[in-house]
């Protein structure tokens, strides 16, 4: 989403979370994300004919073929494919024609393009990634460029030339037959396609884990359809291709998958293309309470990622404590309820650990420390949208920080105060690369000693920091992150409504520096004012 690169970041691998929930009393399967490193068209905008863009895209599906073969090698049931890594990206609406194929209606028409390879023509894509998922029995979850044939005197909406153009995921099963069919709602400045009239929601169900939801990359922000197929329609497994640009300090893109998953109470199968010139990286495997995620701004290539994930469906599997979550309530981080009684009781000492400290210190560095009690905030820029922060002041403190109905409060404890971090509040429209309204608390280390620097973005910190945060949002869709130095994901160990009105989290005994602790609220009923 960032159209600034960072070059600091370091090679990341790793599980998050608590890895100690007893296996083999409950059904899981194999998943696969690939972030591919994408081979573009220097010259998007310059129309190609068929077999030029054939041989482009060729390129690019090479690498599909040896991933799809190496993760069925690895048991994998699914893989997941990145937005835009079969044909790229930047084209016009006239120059991306000689990618474009027609993608049958799955609802319509059954169809295997393996094994009926001229039933349609001009379908190369489609017959190489069912081809893919037909040799090596595995779901494929691909993202490509396609048209469909409309006509103007039935169809209003029909584009003048006849045809819409659709950022399309298409989905096969493991018999190389298209099972699913879905077309981005919400666009990210891409001129060569068409906004469907109304927003899809397509599932697909699968013989090892059951139902699974699909989106695409910036449809993850909005409503319609990520958010309504995890709470209207209860689907809790989501394969999400994406071509996200990272920016710090909330949105890089493990960050906001690992907080929908949290959020949503949904596995999400993220895969990211990897464009390091365009700080395009990151994509992992999530469940609600652990991880395995890439996130290299460095190196220069593909990653495929393998692991083990539970069954979510309650269809599937049968109400059980990992199926009965409710989306946007918050949850202890085994989802057990011996846990969670530990969590509160914790929560609880916490508090009154952290009471009394009225005369609280602004350090700079250990030897320049400001006594005061009087409340100090400011303004600082973060991601384009006006926060209103205070400093965290000593090594404990108790503080908050409102803007219109949204107050943000924040309890702390750390180890050191040689770093700065803020507390900040936005409630309002964000209107830069998009339009969406935010209720959003975030704690935020700053990247130097100075207020404009809260927002900034970074990748490290030093201080080891417990806290709560909490805040009176009025949405009821807040998505709870909290980022670690070095790219490291942590879930809270517990967060969720009380009293019915505000959003809490809590996490305590991280290993690493604290980066961003965020409680990301969306407001999608005020998107339109
Ligand atoms: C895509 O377009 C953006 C904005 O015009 C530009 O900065 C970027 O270099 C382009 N990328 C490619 C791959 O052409
Ligand atoms: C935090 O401060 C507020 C007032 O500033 C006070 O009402 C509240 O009890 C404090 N909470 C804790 C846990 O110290
Ligand atoms: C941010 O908001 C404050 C207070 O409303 C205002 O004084 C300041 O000019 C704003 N900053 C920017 C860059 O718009």
């Amino acid at each position: 989403m960032s159209l600034r690169v960072l070059w600091t970041a370091g090679f990341v691998l790793c599980l998050t979370g608590l890895q100690l929930i007893r296996a083999g009393d409950h059904p899981s399967y194999v998943a696969a994300v690939y972030e591919h490193r994408v081979l573009l068209n220097p010259e998007p905008r310059v129309p190609l004919e068929r077999r030029s863009a054939l041989k482009h895209m060729q390129q690019n599906l090479r690498m599909f073929e040896e991933q799809t073969e190496d993760a069925a090698r690895q048991g994998a049931q699914i893989i997941v494919f990145p937005e835009d890594a079969i044909h790229g990206f930047n084209f016009t609406r006239s120059s991306i024609a000689g990618y474009l194929e027609t993608v049958p209606d799955p609802k319509e028409i059954t169809w295997s393009p393996c094994s009926e390879p001229d039933r349609f023509p001009d379908t190369e894509v489609l017959r190489r990634l069912s081809c893919m998922a037909h040799k090596n029995r595995i779901f494929v979850v691909a993202n490509m460029a396609s048209r469909q044939s409309c006509d103007g005197h039935i169809d209003p909406q029909c584009p003048v030339d006849g045809q819409y153009q659709f950022n399309t995921n298409v989905v096969f099963s493991d018999r190389g037959t298209i099972v699913a069919r879905y077309h981005k709602h919400n666009l990210y400045f891409e001129a060569a396609f068409d906004t469907p009239a109304e927003p899809e929601y397509i599932t697909f169900t699968t013989p090892f884990a059951g139902r699974f939801g699909v989106f695409t990359c910036f449809d993850i922000l909005f409503r319609d359809p990520a958010v309504t197929l995890a709470t209207d329609m209860g689907v809790r497994q989501m394969v999400y291709p994406t071509a996200w640009m990272n920016q710090l300090p909330l949105l890089a893109a493990v960050q906001f998958q690992r907080a929908f998953s949290s959020g949503a109470g949904v596995t999400l199968l993220a895969a990211n293309i990897r464009a390091a010139e365009y700080g395009m990286t990151g994509s992992g495997i999530f469940t609600p309470w652990d991880s395995v995620v890439h996130h290299d701004t460095e190196g220069n290539s593909g990653k495929l990622l393998v692991r083990s994930v539970p069954v979510m469906d309650p269809a599937f599997v049968g109400e059980s404590y990992r199926t009965t979550l409710v989306p946007f309530t918050g949850y202890s981080k085994t989802n057990l309820g011996s846990e969670l009684e530990e969590a509160q009781a914790w929560d609880v000492n916490f508090f009154s650990a952290t009471q009394g400290d009225p005369k609280a210190q602004f350090c700079r560095t250990d030897s320049d420390c400001v006594e005061t009690d009087s409340p100090l905030t400011f303004t600082s820029i973060m991601m384009y949208d006006n926060f209103t922060l205070t400093p965290l002041k000593g090594n404990k403190g108790n503080l908050t920080v409102c803007s219109g109905s949204l107050c943000c409060h924040l309890l702390f404890q750390r180890s050191h105060t040689l770093e700065l971090y803020a507390l900040g509040v936005f409630n309002g429209l964000h209107v830069v690369h998009g339009t969406y309204y935010l209720e959003v608390c975030a704690l935020v280390r700053c990247t130097a000693l100075h207020h404009s620097s809260c927002g900034g973005e970074t990748e490290h910190a030093q201080t080891l920091m417990d806290f709560r945060l909490d805040g009176t949002f009025s949405t009821r869709r807040v998505f709870p992150g909290i980022l670690g130095s070095g790219m490291t994901l942590e879930v809270p160990d517990h967060s969720g409504w009380e009293s019915g009105s505000r959003f809490y989290m809590s996490r305590r005994g991280m290993s690493t520096g604290l980066v961003t602790a965020m409680l990301y609220g969306r407001h999608y009923e005020k998107d339109n004012i």
